[in-house]
């Protein structure tokens, strides 16, 4: 199966911190991040896979700041590693004050997708070739990653 540079599974996906998603103290509520690092992970496994995907897992999340309502969320994700039916995402999240056009990073996430065939079954699915220092470092970890992530969900099981 051929495979296909990490660069053509980048993807960015924004949303607007609106009140109806606010928590008591008017920030963003965590559990919108959360769905905004799904969905923005998903794009960039289906740019690759492009399948039908389901997220596996996801790895913890920290929440560097808070996210004001009426800020621009702004996530950046793409493949880092293809196993065999699996894929690693990487989603970095950043906010944008739209007065004064600072952006800070505040939250960064691993998940991992299985792609899904016509038939319901998992399917392989080509290998993501990283190109840049930066991609290939990523490549690297990931497989590191999967290891400690397989560990636990063993663990979890037994
Ligand atoms: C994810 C899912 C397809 C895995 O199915 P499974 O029967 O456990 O299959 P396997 O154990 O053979 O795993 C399939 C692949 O997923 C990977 N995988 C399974 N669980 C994983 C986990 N918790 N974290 C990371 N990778 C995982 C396996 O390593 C394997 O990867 P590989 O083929 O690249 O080696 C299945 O559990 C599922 O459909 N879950 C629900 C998904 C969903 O609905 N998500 C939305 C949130 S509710």
């Amino acid at each position: 199966m051929d495979g296909k540079p990490v660069r053509e599974s980048v993807s960015t996906y924004s949303e607007l911190a609106l009140p109806t998603d606010a928590n008591m103290l008017g920030h963003l509520l965590g559990g919108k991040v959360m769905h905004l690092v799904d969905l923005a992970g998903a794009l960039a496994a289906l740019r690759h896979a492009r399948s039908p995907v389901v997220t596996a897992s996801v790895d913890y999340m920290n929440f560097l700041h808070p996210v004001r309502i009426g800020e621009l969320v702004v996530l950046y994700s793409s493949v880092n590693r293809v196993f065999r039916t699996s894929m690693e995402v990487g989603v970095k999240v950043f906010v944008e004050n739209m007065i004064t056009g600072e952006t800070r990073h505040t939250s960064s996430a691993y998940l991992t997708f299985v792609a899904i065939g016509k038939d319901g079954q998992r399917i392989t699915i080509p290998p993501a070739i990283p190109e840049t220092d930066e991609e290939k470092r990523r490549f690297e970890n990931a497989g590191e990653r999967r290891t400690y992530r397989l560990s636990m969900k063993q663990k979890a099981k037994s």
